[in-house]
């Protein structure tokens, strides 16, 4: 099955070589059944034991932006104003309350996760943002752009959406079409000899 490719070299280009990051918007809503299309593709990326620990928060009016916007550090204030949706990229800190149905067949996990905190903190930062990038590539293939970042005030942000403490930010994501005319010159990417290693 290895030696055959099924992406399509389109597909590849829209996903990977032309896909950029981007910071101005084209004045084009975004549907809304795309933020139900993105998340439907995402959360089939795999996450360890299944556990799935991101959650979404879709901010799509201007009074859910207004209690973004304070939250935002100021080199990303305009392209997060402009952005058609922003996107919190969060985890569930009691995401294993759900493994004995996400992962039925390994009843212990749960209990597991519950009693090792810095464990299911490591693991939850690492699969959500797994899936924070699933849903790049999921809203890439759709056709959207994005735009993510980390530049915001996670405490502030934090008090305001999740004030009961379950949820936390990891970062945030502009949703939308970008102006392709407003792009820097792309950035180099590091070569596969300098990256990585074949033992
Ligand atoms: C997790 C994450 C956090 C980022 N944070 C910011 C940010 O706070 N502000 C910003 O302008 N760009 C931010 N970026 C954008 C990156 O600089 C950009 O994706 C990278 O330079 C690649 O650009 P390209 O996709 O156009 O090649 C962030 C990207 C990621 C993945």
């Amino acid at each position: 099955m290895a030696d055959v490719a099924f992406a399509s070299e389109e597909s590849l280009e829209r996903l990977f070589r032309q896909a950029r990051t981007h910071s101005a918007w084209l004045d084009r809503p975004v549907a809304p059944e795309l933020l139900r299309q993105i998340y439907d593709l995402a959360k089939w990326g795999p996450t360890s034991a299944n556990s799935s620990p991101a959650r979404f928060v879709f901010v799509t009016t201007p009074e859910a932006k207004a209690r973004l916007l304070p939250a935002v550090a100021p080199g990303n204030v305009e392209k997060t104003r402009t952005a058609p949706v922003n996107v919190i990229v969060a985890w569930d800190t009691l995401y294993y309350d759900e493994l004995p149905r996400l992962f039925p067949h390994a009843p212990g996990m749960r209990d597991f996760f519950a009693g090792n905190p810095e464990m299911a903190r490591e693991a939850a930062l690492r699969n959500g943002s797994l899936q924070g990038g699933y849903f790049i590539l999921a809203a890439r293939g759709l056709g959207l752009d994005c735009g993510p970042m980390s530049g915001f005030d996670a405490a502030k942000l934090n008090a305001e959406f999740f004030p009961d403490g379950r949820w936390k930010a990891n970062f945030l994501l502009n949703l939308g079409y970008g102006d392709p005319d407003k792009l820097m010159p792309r950035n180099p990417r590091l070569d596969f000899d300098e990256a990585c290693r074949v033992l």
